[in-house]
Parts: C-alpha cells; sequence; structure tokens
C-alpha cells in the first residue's frame, strides 16, 4: 500500500511517499481502507521534533516506518476475532490510538474497534475525517473537564480554528452564552458558527471585555496568554490550557484567585466519537474544511498548517 513516510524527523522534505505491507489487525482491531484522513498542528510539530515524536507515538528504538496522522474515515475491509460491533463494509471514522502511533498516512490502517464509530451516512468522509481530533478535543474539554451547562459562559479562543470551530459549536449544543476570539477576517465565520460574541484579538485585549467566564478554552502560544485567560474567567471558573503546562506559579495564582486551571489531553475513545456521531448525524455539529489536498500533497498540508492561521480543518482525499 502507499504510505507517506517520515524519514527523520525534521522538514517537510523528510515526508516521503513509499510502499510498505497493508497492516495486519490484532483480534481487537479492524482493518479500515481509508478515504480521507484531517491533519492537525501536532503532526507538524512531531515532524519537526523528534523527542516528542518518540514521546507521543511511543516508539520503540529504530522502529521502522514511522507514520504520522490519527484522523481517519474510510471503509472497514477486515475484522479482528474479537470484534463484535463492525462488520466488513461498514463505514467508520475516529482518531486511531492517539497517544500511540496511528500510522494513518496511508491507504490502510489497524484500529482498534473502540476508537472508531460509524460514520452517520448524512456526512462525507471528508467531513467525518475532520470530526475526530479536532472535535473530540472540543468534547472532551467542554464535557468531561469543564462539564459546560445551560446558562455558562464560554470563551474559545482560536474560534476559526480546527478545535475552536468545533467547540463553538458543542458549547452553544449545550446551551452555554459563547464568546469566540479570532482575528477580524474570521469574525462572520465565528459568528456564524454561532458564537454569540466575537472578539478581534489583533484589536482588543480579551480580559478587558470577559472577566466573568465560567470556562476559558485556550489554545494560543503566546507569551502571557493563560495569565490573561484566567483574569478572563469568575471565580471557581475553569480554565482549560490545549497547549502551555502551566507552572508553578500561574497554578498559585490560580489557587489564589479560587480558580481551576487544567492541562488538557485529547486521547481515543469510541463513547465519545459516538457522541460525535450522533451530533454530527443530527446535524448538530458541521465540519468546515477550509482545504483539501491530495495524499501525495501531505508535505504541502503541513505547510498550509504551519501558518497557524487554518479556518476549519485541512483535510487529505485517497
Ligand atoms: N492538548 C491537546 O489535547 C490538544 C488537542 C488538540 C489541539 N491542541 C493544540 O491546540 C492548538 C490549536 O489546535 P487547532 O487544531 O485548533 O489549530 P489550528 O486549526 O491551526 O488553529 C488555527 C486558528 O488559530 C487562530 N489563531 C491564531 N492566533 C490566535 C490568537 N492569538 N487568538 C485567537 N485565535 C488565534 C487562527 O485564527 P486567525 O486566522 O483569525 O488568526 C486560526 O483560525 C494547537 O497548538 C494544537 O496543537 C492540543
Amino acid at each position: 500500500m502507499k504510505a507517506m513516510v517520515l524519514k527523520s524527523p525534521g522538514g517537510v522534505e523528510n515526508l516521503i511517499l513509499e510502499d510498505i505491507p497493508v497492516p495486519t489487525i490484532k483480534d481487537d482491531e479492524v482493518l479500515v481502507k481509508i478515504k480521507a484522513i484531517s491533519v492537525n498542528p501536532v503532526d507538524a510539530t512531531l515532524r519537526r521534533n523528534g523527542d516528542f515524536l518518540r514521546l507521543v507515538l511511543h516508539l520503540k528504538k529504530d522502529e521502522n516506518p514511522v507514520l504520522l496522522g490519527w484522523d481517519i474515515s474510510g471503509v472497514v475491509e477486515q475484522t479482528g476475532s474479537a470484534v463484535t460491533r463492525l462488520r466488513k463494509g461498514d463505514e467508520v471514522f475516529g482518531m486511531v490510538n492517539f497517544t500511540g502511533h496511528g500510522k494513518a498516512y496511508a491507504e490502510y490502517v489497524a484500529a482498534r474497534e473502540d476508537h472508531v464509530a460509524l460514520k452517520p451516512s448524512s456526512v462525507t468522509h471528508a467531513e467525518a475525517a475532520a470530526a475526530t481530533l479536532a472535535a473530540l478535543t472540543a468534547w472532551q474539554t467542554l464535557v468531561h473537564l469543564s462539564g459546560v451547562k445551560a446558562g455558562d459562559k464560554v470563551l474559545v479562543h482560536s474560534a476559526a480554528g480546527g478545535v475552536g470551530h468545533y467547540a463553538v459549536q458543542i458549547a452553544r449544543h449545550l446551551g452555554a452564552y459563547v464568546i469566540g476570539t479570532s482575528s477580524a477576517v474570521n469574525k462572520d465565520f465565528v459568528l456564524g458558527l454561532g458564537a454569540d460574541e466575537h472578539i478581534d484579538y489583533s484589536k482588543q485585549r480579551f480580559e478587558e471585555w470577559v472577566n466573568d467566564a465560567d470556562v476559558v478554552v485556550d489554545s494560543v502560544v503566546e507569551k502571557d496568554h493563560l495569565e490573561r485567560s484566567l483574569q478572563a474567567l469568575k471565580r471557581k471558573g475553569k480554565l482549560i490550557s490545549l497547549v502551555v503546562f502551566p507552572d508553578e506559579r500561574l497554578s498559585r495564582l490560580a489557587l489564589m484567585s479560587r480558580k481551576f486551571l487544567y492541562r488538557m489531553e485529547v486521547g481515543s475513545d469510541g463513547a465519545d466519537m459516538q457522541a460525535i456521531a450522533e451530533l454530527l448525524g443530527k446535524g448538530h455539529l458541521r465540519s468546515h474544511i477550509s482545504r483539501t489536498f491530495s495524499f501525495h500533497e501531505i508535505p504541502l498540508a503541513h505547510k498550509e498548517l504551519e501558518t497557524g492561521h487554518t479556518r476549519g480543518k485541512i483535510v487529505i482525499m485517497m
């Protein structure tokens, strides 16, 4: 099968199209013929950073070949002997084996049955592949970590991005009052997702506008951003950091101001995928795909990701 192999950590030129064997499945796995893959900022980060790559993929010494990617939508071709729910021909989507060596940059992937859900027939493979790592992050952040409920005020940073555009829709679906930050160019997009208010981060300091949020979802890598997000929270509010590991000073600050500060780590979870499938199927959640690339263009997709200004998701079509 064709696969986009990472020959060694570094630039996009290290992503090389190769022919490798189709994976063999374990008892609890299904073999999925991939129709669409989505890419995330973490793909590019791991491609560049060997230490981080080994840590996140749980790589053994000299493991070969190394494949990035976790987010897939496709068709089940084979089922392991312990698989009970899925059958050959089922259309499935999910985030395969994150953290771990997902190996999704390929024609076929071996996926644990409990990492994927049935794709709703009303959504395309591209839309389903998009709604995996990013949508799971938004779901696990808002539902499991924050417990967002109707009437809560939720501030979503990077509201126009992969995670953010799902977070705005999910928070809204949970009945929250949603404020999204982005640049001016994405204002209408963010409001169109269902946000009640928009803040243009290039013109306004969000913490001067919001100081009573119940939940803030922070995915901005900028000095002091997390501390500013803490100021946007009310007492007992929850700040979820997607990118920065809070240091001791910030954790103490949160404690002293009686606010909660968590670091989020998304994880593969079939029940959460099922919840996302239901939202997609009912039209409560939609994937916005700003650009699609073909498989051999994955290096170009990485370059686009690295601009940091993607609207919605980037998807690779097989
Ligand atoms: N910890 C976890 O489990 C986890 C899971 C998923 C993602 N992440 C991390 O979360 C971050 C976001 O992921 P993603 O997939 O959403 O990325 P993404 O799609 O690349 O985000 C791009 C968006 O960020 C917006 N943006 C850039 N600077 C901003 C700022 N200062 N304020 C507000 N918005 C800003 C851009 O809007 P404009 O173009 O309008 O500027 C753009 O729409 C990444 O660093 C990713 O690695 C962590």
